[in-house]
């Protein structure tokens, strides 16, 4: 295990035997509609990748960039976008594809910054959820796990853009960040 590590939370096998599931619903609730995936970089990359494999239907790709961390673990608070996707999402049925929520500040902005195209319907699909951070209340449609107020790495999380490469999910010691 990394040193900077406490605990594994969740090790490769549990994300994967979560990640099928979770693509065997998705394919039921989305075949015939050509879902549009769009992942938030850049921490969604590592499940984005994973979930799409773990999927059977017809569906397209995109990516779109907020940032409101920085390089701390605490939410700045204000959301900004920062790469547009380029699909056309009129019509479409978009499913948006996150690693973590926390105060739900990134989701809900995205929310309302994606209605503006009308796409068909919009889903969300978030890897884990940290309930009790939440600030503003964001319906999330498929859900992986839920977690207690910890600041995790790995599996594509970061801190100050360290850790995307682990491949389970870890509680970061605090001596790394305090
Ligand atoms: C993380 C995560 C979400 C957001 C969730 O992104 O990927 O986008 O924070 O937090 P919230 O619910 O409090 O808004 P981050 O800004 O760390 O960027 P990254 O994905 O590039 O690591």
């Amino acid at each position: 295990m990394n040193e900077n590590i406490s605990a594994i939370l969740y090790d490769e096998c549990t994300i994967q035997r979560k990640i099928s599931e979770l693509g065997e619903q998705l394919s039921v609730d989305y075949e015939d509609k050509k879902p549009v995936m769009i992942s938030v970089l850049k921490g969604s990359v590592v499940f984005l990748a994973d979930l799409i494999r773990a999927c059977t239907i017809n569906m397209t790709v995109d990516f779109i960039s907020l940032s409101s961390y920085g390089n701390k673990t605490e939410s700045s608070g204000s959301v900004s976008l920062e790469k547009v996707f380029n699909t056309d999402l009129s019509d479409r049925h978009v499913i948006i594809v996150e690693d973590i929520i926390d105060t739900g500040l990134s989701l809900s902005y995205l929310l309302k910054y994606l209605d503006r195209f009308k796409p068909a319907s919009i889903a969300l699909c978030v890897l884990l959820d940290k309930v009790d951070a939440r600030k503003i209340e964001v319906k999330i449609d498929y859900k992986g796990f839920e977690i207690e107020n910890e600041f995790v790495v790995g599996y594509g999380l970061d801190y100050a853009e360290r850790f995307r490469n682990l491949p389970y999910i870890g509680i970061l010691k605090e001596e790394v960040y305090k």
